[in-house]
């Protein structure tokens, strides 16, 4: 056993070999279809502002102390989110129920990649649409009939959502790490550059104003306590925490790497892309007369008709779905990682076969989602429960894995790391000194613990 975790580790040893490796590997994860597609829409869905102030404290309160936390006790543990949870938990003298934070990881990232991987199929399709010119000078109504056409037909759902499960398959297995690094290397900045062109044809609208008082001038009135738990939820979707991703990257990162200033330094990044798609977005939603609560099409119906009317737009349109796509792409991958080094630890299962197998079982559950959009579409399975009622089976596992099995991750990592931990560990890991780390040790004791527990018991009542 030991020998398979150190070769699983060996392998990807050549990893970070910076701390510049880790972030961009980090924000790879981070900056992803949540940033994009879902922040928008939940954002939308829940109202505005008042949404968007209670993510910003959530990242804050919960996502900045969590994702620390989980690098930390992934440097320490130097393993897979299983066995690191098993090895830190005896060096550690706790309890071994702690453990379960490595399995929750486990089973919540093989749920979380069925999903995004059909999502990801779309932001696929759209590159060949974009790049055919149909856009080009099209109404809403005829983009609208696109996307809802798409949705629609499972066999083409299903198609998209097979090659894009096949490209993170072939990734992960063949364990090319350094194309990666270089390829987000380069990527992600384009992608900031992209996004600020959209954010410059948005002002453009002539409904810029009214986009940023939608995001950022808070209406409590239309927060209810089911969006302060997707709030929650998507904080620590976006910054991929309490699933073992942030654990297993964390495992490869250097010893003198300071994961505090790290931790801040993704997690600004993935805000600022959240932000800027926002503004990108909105105020085409309000020149358009288009539904800022449309749901999951938001960007697939808002986005192309700007490519549409603004010169240059089939270029632009085109890159903006590709960068979409490798930030779908670096994210699936890190989903795929922990349920393939556990395959290939406990399992003695070779990468490539653990990737094929894994990714193969994956698969087969995402066609529960694709079938969400057309077939199933009226199929509510937990319809008796009056909470669940019209949640179809794509709603149900994003439910499931945002809202529970990730915010519930991160309490588990916060108390692990703030109270079970022996102090020692944490002092020599974490990089702050201080008045700033006692602040930051008070956060994840009792501030982090608390913020989640609130938004659970309040959605519970
Ligand atoms: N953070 C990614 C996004 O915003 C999603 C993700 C969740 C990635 C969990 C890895 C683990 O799209």
């Amino acid at each position: 056993m030991s020998q398979a975790t150190s070769k699983a580790h060996q392998q990807a040893g050549s990893l970070w070999s910076s701390r510049m490796a880790f972030i961009l590997a980090a924000v790879g994860s981070a900056v992803g279809l949540g940033n994009i597609w879902k922040f928008p829409y939940i954002t939308g869905e829940n109202g505005g502002g008042a949404f968007v102030l209670v993510y910003l404290a959530c990242i804050a309160i919960v996502g900045i102390p969590v994702l620390i936390a989980e690098v930390m006790i992934g440097r320490r543990g130097g393993q897979s989110p299983v066995a690191s949870m098993r090895e830190l938990t005896a060096t550690e003298g706790t309890r071994k129920g702690w453990r379960l934070i490595g399995w929750n990881g486990i089973v919540a990232s093989f749920l979380v990649l069925s999903f995004y991987s059909v999502i990801g199929g779309w932001a696929l399709v759209y590159v060949f649409k974009a790049a055919s010119g149909m856009f080009t000078g099209a109404d809403a109504d005829a983009i609208g009939g696109t996307f809802g056409g798409m949705l629609a037909s499972a066999t083409d759902l299903l198609l998209w959502h097979s090659v894009f499960m096949a490209i993170v398959i072939f990734i992960v297995g063949r364990g090319i790490r350094s194309g990666m690094e270089r390829a987000i290397n380069t990527l992600m900045p384009l992608l900031f550059v992209l996004l600020f062109i959209m954010v410059g044809y948005a002002m453009t609208t002539g409904k810029f104003g009214e986009a940023v008082s939608f995001m950022f001038s808070p209406d409590f009135s239309k927060l209810t306590t089911e969006g302060i738990l997707t709030a929650l939820g998507h904080a620590a979707f976006t910054l991929s925490i309490g699933i073992g991703v942030m654990m297993a990257y964390g495992s490869y990162l250097p010893q003198k790497v300071n994961i505090a200033r790290t931790a801040m330094t993704i997690a600004v990044l993935d805000t600022g892309v959240a932000l800027m798609a926002g503004l990108a977005i909105f105020p085409l939603v309000f020149a358009n007369g288009l539904e800022p609560g449309a749901g999951p099409g938001l960007i697939f119906v808002t986005l192309p008709l700007a490519f549409g009317q603004m010169s240059g737009g089939v270029i632009f349109g085109t890159l903006f779905f590709a960068l979409l796509l490798v930030a779908a792409l670096t994210s699936a991958i890190s989903m795929l990682e922990p349920v393939v080094e556990w395959l290939e630890e406990h399992k003695g299962i070779s990468r490539a076969k653990s990737a094929l197998g894994g990714g193969l079982a994956i698969w087969l559950v995402g066609i529960g989602t694709v079938l969400s959009f057309n077939n199933l579409a009226d199929f509510h399975p937990l319809a008796f429960i009056p909470f669940f009622e019209g949640k179809t089976i794509f709603d149900l596992l994003d439910f499931l894995v945002s809202n529970l099995m990730m915010p519930l991750g991160g309490l588990a990592i916060a108390l692990f790391a703030g109270w079970a931990m022996k102090r020692q560990g944490l002092d020599q890991e974490i990089g702050l000194k201080g008045g700033v780390y006692s602040t930051f040790m008070f956060v994840l004791r009792f501030l982090t613990p608390a913020g989640i527990a609130v938004v659970f018991l309040y959605n519970l009542i």
